[in-house]
């Protein structure tokens, strides 16, 4: 898995333990992140002594279980808990991963929880995305067409023309690829990063799209696509098991075909 390791001069300084209520035997430590822009202090990690008993299995139910009984003050953001609305990714023992679908007992030792890496942090685990949803918004992820509609049915498509949107279609956009790679890391100004470009795919092989030409166009520009070095991370630390980087060869391989 993709690792994230901080900074050397940004080492983040320990804060406050939170024990586990006396008697408790079956405890499991969790390091977590903690930044409030607001209170003009460097961030800094607590640490929460979790009693497991009463815990459920993911990391998720860890961190409801501290903000609910042990830190309110704690921010984080989840939705569905159940890998499907992207919203509890983070960076989970070195690699960017749903807190809702990552197991607690798959971890060794301490659990340490970060946010995504090389995003601004709104608070505590809670990354500012505005630049990664712009990016998802500029490759105009809906079907765009010239030609009107059949009048009497939907825009068909056949059993293998929809099979070439699988391992495109399911991506939830929680943004794991795009802050696990470098070259976004460094870029993520110009270069779309490996989630808006698979996004971009998904259309651009979509059968019953008719500007795939033009989302061609908008591609062939020396950071939007061409920052992918095949680093990989993407790939390995999609939660949904998606391949980003396979999304962008085939892109640079079409782009290479239409000269041809
Ligand atoms: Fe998340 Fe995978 Fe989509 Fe990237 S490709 S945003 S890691 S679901
Ligand atoms: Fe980055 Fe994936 Fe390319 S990690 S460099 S987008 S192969
Ligand atoms: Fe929805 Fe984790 S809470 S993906």
């Amino acid at each position: 898995m993709a690792e994230f390791s901080l900074p050397a001069n940004s080492v983040v300084k320990q804060g406050k333990t939170h024990k586990a209520a006396e008697g408790v035997k079956n405890i499991r430590r969790f390091i977590v992140y903690r930044y409030d822009p607001d209170s003009g202090e460097n961030p800094h990690t607590d640490t929460y002594e979790v009693d497991m008993d009463t815990c459920g299995p993911m990391v998720l139910d860890a961190l409801l279980k501290i903000k609910d009984q042990m830190d309110s003050s704690l921010s984080l953001r989840r939705s569905c808990r159940e890998g499907i609305c992207g919203s509890c990714s983070m960076n989970i023992d070195g690699a960017n991963t749903l807190a809702c679908t990552k197991a607690i007992s798959d971890i060794k030792g301490d659990v340490k929880i970060y946010p995504l890496p090389h995003q601004p942090v709104v608070k505590d685990l809670v990354s500012d995305l505005t630049n990664f949803y712009a990016q998802y918004a500029s490759v105009e992820p809906w079907m765009k067409t010239d030609t009107a509609a059949p009048p009497d049915c939907e825009r068909l498509q056949s059993k293998e023309d929809r099979e070439l949107l699988d391992g495109l279609y399911e991506c939830i956009l929680c943004a794991c690829c795009s802050t696990s790679c470098p070259s976004y890391w460094w870029n993520s100004d110009r270069y779309l990063g490996p989630a808006a470009l698979l996004n971009a795919y998904r259309w651009i092989v979509d059968s019953r799209d008719e500007a795939a030409g033009e989302r061609l166009d908008d591609l062939e520009d020396p950071f939007k696509l061409y920052r992918c070095h095949t680093i990989m991370n993407c790939a390995k630390v999609c939660p949904k098991g998606l391949n980003p980087a396979r999304a962008i060869a085939e892109t640079k391989k079409l782009l290479v075909q239409r000269k041809m």
